[in-house]
């Protein structure tokens, strides 16, 4: 059995002063739930204070993004190192909206998933069609492209804390989710991908979130697919209720 994975992304939401105060509301709703694994996932900014506000709980913490380089003179970026060193466990990687607006291609995902593993981060790979390619009959391909090249000089033995999160990209806010059939089907053709690159048992053992409009009313459906390994939620993860919610599903 894979422990699910039930992650926050709170993309460019909210200041140190209201992540302290979602700590404040979360904390005691999901202090003893122990089911799944629980990722809070910041801006860079807020990282500190939610780590200090989360103290001994074992709800983890990652970053949106992270840097492929170690360090060096590049403006704007957050190294892999530090963020380990302001204590993140885990980071998102090759989000759509970094993909589509940022300009993010496929080798950098690849570059930023081996610095992640190296420094020890649990990396969460972002994949999944925009709806063009899902009514072009592409999805297929696209996954397979994506994961392809993301996986690439990357042994089974540093995949092991790999989490890759399906989410199809017209479902990202846009209050439609992916059937359960389409999750699944989506889901074999990652675990076909992670097994070609990765050998039979890590993919076996690899972490699939679904992500795209996972609120309370959906969570349950979702979450009791045995393909589905957990979520990756934006919009329904800022309210700290709604996100427990989704937690306790
Ligand atoms: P959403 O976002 O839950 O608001 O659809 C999911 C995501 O972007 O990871």
């Amino acid at each position: 059995m894979r422990k699910k994975l039930i992650a926050a992304n709170w993309k460019m939401y909210k200041t140190p002063t209201e992540a302290r105060e979602y700590i404040a509301a979360f904390l005691p709703q999901v202090r003893d739930h122990r089911r799944d694994d629980i990722v809070l996932c910041p801006t860079f900014v807020c990282i500190p204070a939610v780590v200090a506000a989360l103290g001994e709980s074992s709800i983890g913490v990652g970053g949106q993004d992270v840097s492929w380089e170690k360090e060096g003179p590049y403006t704007g970026e957050v190294s892999a190192h530090m963020l380990r060193a302001v204590g993140c466990s885990h980071v998102i990687i090759g989000h759509s909206e970094r993909r589509q607006l940022f300009g993010e291609t496929d080798d950098a995902v690849n570059r930023k998933l081996k610095i992640s593993l190296t420094s020890g981060l649990q990396p969460i790979v972002c994949v999944g069609e925009v709806l063009a390619e899902r009514e072009a009959g592409l999805t297929e391909d696209v996954l397979r492209r994506q994961c392809g090249i993301a996986f690439r000089d990357i042994s089974g033995l540093e995949a092991v804390p790999l989490v890759v999160a399906y989410e199809p990209v017209w479902a990202i806010g846009t209050g439609k989710t992916a059937t359960p059939e389409m999750a699944a089907d989506a889901h074999s053709v990652i675990r076909t991908e992670a097994a070609k690159a990765f050998g039979d048992q890590v993919a076996q053992n690899l972490r699939i979130l679904y992500g795209g409009s996972v609120k309370p009313e959906n969570a349950t459906a979702l979450m009791s697919q045995p393909e589905i390994d957990g979520a990756l939620v934006g919009g329904a993860s800022l309210d700290p209720q709604s996100f427990a919610r989704i937690v306790k599903y």
